[in-house]
């Protein structure tokens, strides 16, 4: 009989790029404060691509430490799947160019827009293509440059963005652990709390709207904030749920970094010391895709992550989309 195929994580890594953006560097561009922006949101600083660094850079970076830790030849990838709203093109995809850049021959690609939840999204559709038995090896990635779809003159939104990568390769495996359950889920209906409202092919970019700077991410904060507390809760705690876990026994939770008062909010609700919450958003605010697994890999290099340990990844982001995996390293 054959034996079940579970999908398991077996290399991480991550890239930010060396430039920071502080608050007091934002207090000299727009009418705002170090205090304000640590109060309401509990960042401190962001990193900012240079001019010409776009999102395939980053991802490839990404790529490359998990790629090196899995122990894998870029070559034994056959699933590229990458989370961003910031793609380097409308067309090809970044996973296209990504798969060009680490010399990868055959294999598949694609984009995932998912906003936030985009990293969660890719490791759920990369746990079915390997339990399927249809991919062995798959590179999932988060990566935004929200900087480049920031209005740096906006202060409800630009002093939350950072731009960063982080990458997971996932592989089939015998051992009954690894990805334990993923849960996906969205609301459409919402779409305008936060959205880019052109530039796409239905209001195309024209003089008018690039000088009302519509090209750029709108965002309904305090809306968005509700929403976000109740979907990450309902999804950590669904996953917990259907994988068959006691709340005990979940030893680290890895949230989208939004906002520290929306992962207070979220330990709260599920009764977790922040003790078992990772957070980094003081480092690199709101990463969009890319900040999920740029905290699962700082975590496990910190050594949070050992043999056993059960930990939930729980994603909020616009669309809306939110969604949740559990993972038994
Ligand atoms: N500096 C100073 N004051 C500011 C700033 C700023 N940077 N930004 C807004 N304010 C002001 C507002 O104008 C408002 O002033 P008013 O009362 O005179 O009108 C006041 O501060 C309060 O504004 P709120 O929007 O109510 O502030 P809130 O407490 O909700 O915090 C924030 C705002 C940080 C944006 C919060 O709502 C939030 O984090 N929302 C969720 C964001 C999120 O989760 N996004 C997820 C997905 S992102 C993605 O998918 C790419």
């Amino acid at each position: 009989m054959n034996k079940k195929i579970y999908p398991k994580i077996v290399g991480t890594g991550s890239f930010t790029p060396p430039r920071i953006l502080t608050n007091f560097d934002l207090e000299k561009m727009v009418e705002t404060s170090n205090e304000w922006i640590i109060t309401r949101s509990g960042i401190k600083e962001r990193r900012i691509v240079e001019d010409g660094m776009v999102s395939s850079d980053l991802a490839f970076e990404a790529s490359k430490i998990a790629l090196n830790e899995a122990g894998l030849q870029p070559d034994q990838i056959d699933l590229i799947l990458v989370g961003t709203v910031t793609p380097d093109y409308l067309l090809p995809s970044t996973a296209c160019i990504l798969q060009d850049k680490l010399k990868i021959k055959k294999a598949a690609v694609m984009d995932i827009a998912a906003a936030c939840s985009g990293f969660i999204y890719g490791l759920s559709v990369a746990s079915a293509f390997i339990t399927n038995g249809q991919h062995k090896n798959v590179l999932v990635i988060g990566v935004e440059t929200l900087s480049k779809i920031t209005n740096w003159s906006d202060r409800n939104t630009c002093v939350l963005f950072g731009d960063g990568a982080g990458a997971a390769v996932v592989s089939a495996t015998t051992e009954e652990k690894g990805i334990l359950g993923t849960f996906l889920s969205g609301d459409g209906s919402l779409a305008n709390l936060l959205h880019i409202p052109v530039g796409g092919t239905k209001v195309p970019l024209t003089k008018e709207n690039i000088d009302l700077k519509q090209q750029y991410i709108q965002m309904e904060g305090s809306e968005v904030f509700k929403s976000a507390v109740r979907a990450m809760e309902d999804a950590a705690v669904h996953i917990i749920q259907k994988v068959g876990l006691s709340p005990e026994e979940i030893d680290l939770v890895i949230p989208h970094q939004a906002n520290i008062r929306i992962i207070e909010a979220l330990a709260k609700r599920l009764k977790l010391p922040m003790e078992k919450v990772y957070v980094n958003i003081d480092r690199y605010g709101n990463t969009s895709a890319a900040s999920v697994p740029i905290a699962l890999d700082e975590a496990r290099r910190k050594g949070l992550i050992k043999e056993g340990t059960n930990t939930v990844l729980v994603a909020f982001g616009g669309g809306f989309t939110w969604g949740s995996a559990v993972i038994r390293w």
